[in-house]
């Protein structure tokens, strides 16, 4: 299709409320929210809805979408969604995207469809591009570390794809501070920089407090925070009970509905009357908090509708906090 019969025509005014931060030490900029596709781009999730929500975010300057192999359900299927809505209406937009995906948990099946071999990321690397319909994604991740694969192994095959042109960057997930510190290393000497780390961290999961941003400091990467909304136990939708349509009651795969106690409901009830104090909704709170780390460049959310992207995007008009808001947040939390 060439882009002459495209119907979509993006806001002209899409840049001019984003704000962007620069990826570590790269010549990337990123927006400070990026729009994660592991859920609801899925073979029975709707197409009109997913496609009006990559156009949502588009018009609103969210310039990165993050895929992985195995995001659906099935496998592969957001790869196959994302790939239609490129090919319908986002041909003369893809110079202005930041397209990630990634390999590392199970994939195919047989013992080099998972982990990190360079028999398997090379071959994932390929499978995910057909999928989309690409020549390169912008940026390819290892998804999790590998214990058993040497990390020598995993890098070099993350340079080779580069070289082989059909990654622009490349990342790691879920990674430790010492491993991460470990594979910056090979990746330097290798010539191709670790452009982004993404690790998991919300309000609920801090890990990476303890060392890891310090580490991306120093070695120059940017970070990308993924679940930043505990999947949506940090918004106000659980507080008066389950509601059918959501990730806890529908889908159940990673949320289970039995990990919404009534202990962890309180503080997200706190949390909620701090955040309407500042004038924002839980969600967006939420967002800003992690934006509060300058180490962290952009802060990756999942939506099912187009309404609770809007309403993520509204973080960016209170990004500041108190030292008092900052400690009463603290009190909820531990
Ligand atoms: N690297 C990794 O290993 C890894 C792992 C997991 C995820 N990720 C990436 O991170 C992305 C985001 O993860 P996530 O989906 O868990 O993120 P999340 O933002 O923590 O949770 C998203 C869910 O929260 C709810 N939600 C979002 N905004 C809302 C709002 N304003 N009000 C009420 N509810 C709202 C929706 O749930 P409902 O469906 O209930 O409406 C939405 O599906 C993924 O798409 C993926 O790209 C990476």
């Amino acid at each position: 299709m060439n882009s002459s019969t495209q119907n979509y025509i993006a806001s002209p005014i899409r840049y001019d409320k984003m704000q962007y931060r620069r990826c570590g030490k790269s010549g990337i900029l990123l927006p400070l929210l990026s729009l994660g596709l592991w859920h609801n781009f899925g073979k029975s999730d709707d197409f009109e809805k997913a496609k009006s929500i990559v156009k949502t975010a588009f018009d609103n300057g969210i310039t990165h979408f993050d895929l992985a192999n195995n995001y659906g359900p099935p496998y592969g299927a957001a790869e196959e969604t994302f790939g239609r809505i490129l090919k319908s209406d986002f041909k003369s937009y893809r110079d202005e995207l930041i397209i990630s995906s990634k390999a590392g948990w199970d994939m195919w099946e047989g013992p080099y469809g998972n982990f990190g071999s360079r028999k398997y990321l090379i071959a994932s690397c390929d499978q995910s591009l057909k999928r989309m319909g690409l020549d390169y994604v912008d940026i390819f991740y290892h998804h999790r570390p590998d214990p058993d694969t040497p990390l020598e192994e995993t890098m070099g095959a993350l340079d080779q794809i580069v070289r082989s042109g059909k990654a622009l960057y490349v990342g790691i997930s879920q990674y430790n501070a010492k491993d991460t510190a470990k594979a910056s290393k090979i990746l330097k000497d290798l010539g191709t920089p670790c452009l982004i780390h993404q690790p998991r961290y919300n309000m609920f999961d801090r890990w990476v407090e303890d060392g890891l941003l310090s580490t991306l400091n120093s070695e120059g990467i940017g970070a990308i925070a993924f679940s930043p909304l505990e999947q949506g136990i940090l918004t106000d939708k659980y507080l008066d009970g389950m509601p059918a349509d959501s990730r806890a009651v529908k889908d159940g795969r990673y949320l289970k509905a039995n990990t919404i106690t009534p202990k962890i409901l309180d503080k997200v009830k706190n949390l909620n009357s701090i955040a309407n104090n500042r004038g924002q909704s839980l969600a967006q709170m939420a967002v800003a908090w992690i934006l509060r780390n300058p180490e962290i460049t952009t802060v990756l959310v999942g939506v099912s509708k187009e309404d609770q992207l809007k309403d993520n995007i509204k973080a960016l008009d209170n990004l500041s906090f108190t030292s008092d808001e900052l400690n009463e947040i603290e009190l909820v939390l531990n």
